[in-house]
């Protein structure tokens, strides 16, 4: 049996395999609902056999939405809506996950197909945006954030706790905390965003703070039994990239403490000064590190996108769990077309039995 067809436990669930679709946004919601779009979607990718389902980013207050199409958790009309396709991932077989965040300076930008800029400040579709400090992203994201204050900090913790109760009480099974990507959380623990003098900045404690008291506190309503995890980018690729390292795995080892499950190893995306040296599971050995040294199990996305690849990663104790993100839009049957590039036996297995029945015999191409 090939390793990315192993199931996978982490607290009481099984993953019937290590693929994982990892978050991603739609930009499809209004007002931080989910519509028919989502509903068709998430479902959709369910069934092509993926262990677990990671639904989008999903902000915890209006001003945490990247966009104005982001999907939102800020009141109990938007889990209501949310809760059939939780309730539709696990009929699927898929564990049902959610990715909560806020999108920090980065928030309040047009589409990705309308142009990936701030909106223009005079233009009714935008908001002011909060951060760590008054620092602008720059380039494209040109807006310059409200410094927070200790009340917009224990306020935003507040949000991610009552996220968290909602995406519980909607069906979820697995929480992502999105501490990456440059959004809110990563701003806190980068040097590129975060110039506070005050007990939130400064020292690795101060800069990691706000990350682990969010943990803390949404492990507080998060059910014991559940996985809790986390995304975070160990690495800037900003040419201090060994610091950056030992502090994000001492940070893990943090995370761990205070209760974390499973760490997804991303880039931090903090500074345009980056350069990321994209290259097919470029991340892998990085995560592997932090697998290691951390001893918490790791997901990775970036580039893993044929089988063996994938295969390989998990066979050579790289990563638990491997993020299959675009291909898996290109191809939501991606599981199937791996599995069957694996040799693995009766490959329709991770198929519905209206899809699996016929496909059993039928290769493709
Ligand atoms: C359309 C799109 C939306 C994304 N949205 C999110 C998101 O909501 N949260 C997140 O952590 N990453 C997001 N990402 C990054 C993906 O989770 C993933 O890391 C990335 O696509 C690289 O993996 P891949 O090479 O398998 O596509 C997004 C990526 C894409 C293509």
């Amino acid at each position: 049996m090939s390793a990315l067809f192993q199931p996978f436990k982490l607290k009481d669930l099984s993953l019937r395999n290590r693929i994982a679709v990892p978050p991603m946004c739609q930009y499809m919601a209004i007002d931080g609902m989910v519509n028919d779009w989502h509903q068709v979607h998430y479902p959709a990718l369910a069934r092509g056999g993926a262990g677990l389902l990671i639904v989008e980013a999903t902000a915890v207050s209006p001003e945490g939405r990247i966009t104005p199409g982001c999907t939102g958790l800020w009141n109990d009309t938007q889990a209501e809506a949310l809760a059939p396709i939780a309730a539709a991932i696990k009929a699927a077989g898929a564990v049902p996950g959610i990715q909560l965040a806020h999108a920090g300076r980065k928030a309040s930008a047009n589409r990705p197909w309308e142009g990936d800029d701030h909106i223009a400040e005079s233009d009714a579709r935008g908001w002011a945006t909060i951060a760590p400090s008054a620092l602008a992203f720059g380039a494209n994201l040109p807006q310059v954030p409200k410094a927070m204050t200790l009340e917009d900090i224990a306020r935003v913790r507040a949000d991610f706790v009552a996220a968290a109760k909602r995406a519980r009480d909607a069906g979820f099974e697995w929480l992502e905390l999105h501490f990456a990507h440059g959004y809110l959380g990563q701003s806190f623990f980068s040097v590129h965003a975060n110039q506070r003098d005050d007990a939130y900045g400064g020292s690795f404690d101060n800069r990691s703070r706000f990350l682990l008291e969010t943990l803390a506190a949404v492990r507080e309503v998060w059910p014991e039994h559940l996985p809790l995890t986390a995304r975070f980018g160990v690495i800037e690729y900003d040419g201090r990239d060994e610091e950056t390292l030992a502090e994000s795995i001492e940070l893990t080892r943090n995370f761990k403490r205070g209760g974390l499950d499973l760490l997804s190893v991303s880039v931090g995306f903090s500074t345009l000064q980056a350069k990321v040296p994209w290259a097919p599971a470029f991340l892998a050995p990085i995560a592997a590190r932090v697998r290691q040294e951390a001893g918490l199990p790791v997901a990775a996305a970036w580039g893993i996108d044929t089988p063996q690849l994938a295969d390989s990663t998990v066979a050579n104790g790289q990563l638990d769990l491997v993020m299959i993100g675009r291909a898996h839009l290109a191809n939501p049957h991606w599981p199937l077309q791996a599995a069957r590039a694996l040799n693995v036996e009766r490959p329709t297995w991770v198929l519905p039995a209206p899809y699996a029945h016929w496909l059993e015999r039928y290769r493709a191409g």
